[in-house]
């Protein structure tokens, strides 16, 4: 979407992966904010502070305008937005085309006509007026509880955040249903391709193989493929398979959004959120996001070209025994090693790597 923002891959935080519905109170998100500055992932990119799905009170107000839940956002959302704005971050929030959020159709959170439709134009104002830089905007069962059309149904708050005077990135959400990486570059700064990442290890492997059906499609500045928002930190994910998800996920240019409070994380997890090489590969983006380019059993080779006129490429090991896994790159190259930050020398017409079980090697190649 050319709206001048997302020219590389939002980064940020967002309660969803992290409380859910649940447990999402205006604390929670204060408490990211300082984290993200405490840790030093602020300095490291994540800029977007995102309140998922669960925030509204379980009705309208009487002029129809949407309210935050009284017990979880005492303060409202415009101090909040405040509050994360004062720490140099930007703020985000949840909404959704149809007449019920997820977690109402889910029945997970008690209320009524708490979605958007009908009242785009007057919930888009509302937005901006308490500060609002990011729209989520999901989709759950707009279909078939309220007849919309997806492409019509995010156009329409496309428009609507078009005429506001503040920029708002404009995120959606609809899991790759009607292939949105065909359709949404006019339409958003970003589009989820797949269901939901869960924090386990077969959930990333099974995510990471549909990104290799849309990878064709790449994102470009302005409008990214989201393979959505990132599980490093929880769940049963260890720190080598947490640098396999996030380094396969900055092969991709995916958006990258934290799901874990950045100040409970170990300290390899941290490290893996916060390095500069991999959040830099994340960010450049040449001619075209990260690629499959080989499967052979457990072992997978991703490659993408970097603006420097080289390539990364990943070696991915997703099985349970250490594999040798080999990359043909044809040329001679300059090899680093973004995890160890190390240089490897240079390599003639293919790298390899024994990889750990559930890990990745990821090399950036470069002309000598
Ligand atoms: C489905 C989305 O895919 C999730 O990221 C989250 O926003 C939930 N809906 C909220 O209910």
């Amino acid at each position: 979407l050319a709206n001048g923002l997302a020219a590389t891959p939002p980064m940020g935080w967002n309660s969803w992966n992290q409380v859910g519905c649940r447990g999402l109170t205006e604390q929670v998100v204060r408490d990211a904010a300082d984290a993200l500055v405490r840790t030093g992932m602020r300095e490291a990119g994540y800029r977007y502070v995102v309140v998922d799905d669960c925030w509204q009170a379980p009705t309208r107000a009487a002029d129809g305008s949407l309210r935050a839940d009284p017990a979880r956002f005492p303060g409202g959302i415009a101090a909040l937005a405040a509050y994360v704005h004062a720490r140099g971050l930007l703020f985000g929030i949840y909404a959704v085309p149809g007449s019920r959020t997820c977690a109402v159709v889910n029945n997970a959170y008690p209320a009524t006509g708490i979605g958007s439709l009908g009242h785009e134009r007057q919930d888009a104002e509302l937005f901006a007026g308490w500060g609002v830089d990011y729209l989520k905007y999901d989709w759950c069962a707009a279909d078939t509880v309220d007849g919309l059309d997806r492409k019509a149904a995010f156009t329409r708050m496309r428009d609507e955040l078009a005429r506001l005077p503040r920029p708002i990135l404009y995120a959606i959400s609809e899991y790759g249903v009607s292939s949105p990486w065909t359709w949404a570059r006019p339409v958003a700064n970003l589009w989820r391709t797949t269901d939901d990442l869960t924090p386990d290890w077969a959930s990333v492997v099974s995510v990471l193989g549909r990104q290799a059906e849309v990878a064709a499609y790449t994102g470009i500045p302005g409008g990214w493929n989201d393979p959505d928002m990132l599980q490093v930190g929880n769940g049963t994910l260890t720190p080598d398979e947490n640098r396999a998800h996030f380094g396969l996920w900055a092969l991709l240019n995916a958006p990258l959004f934290a799901g874990a409070a950045p100040d409970t994380l170990n300290a390899a997890d941290l490290a893996t959120l916060r390095d500069p090489e991999v959040i830099a590969l994340d960010q450049d983006f040449a001619y075209g996001q990260g690629r499959r380019w080989a499967i052979s059993g457990a072992a997978q080779v991703w490659g993408k070209p970097t603006s420097d006129g080289g390539f990364a490429v990943a070696l991915l090991n997703t099985g349970t025994t250490p594999v040798p896994i080999p990359a043909t790159v044809p040329g001679t190259w300059r090899v680093r090693d973004l995890w160890r930050h190390a240089d490897l020398g240079t390599a003639t017409d293919v790298v390899s790597a024994t990889v750990a079980p559930h890990s990745v090697a990821l090399l950036r190649l470069s002309r000598p």
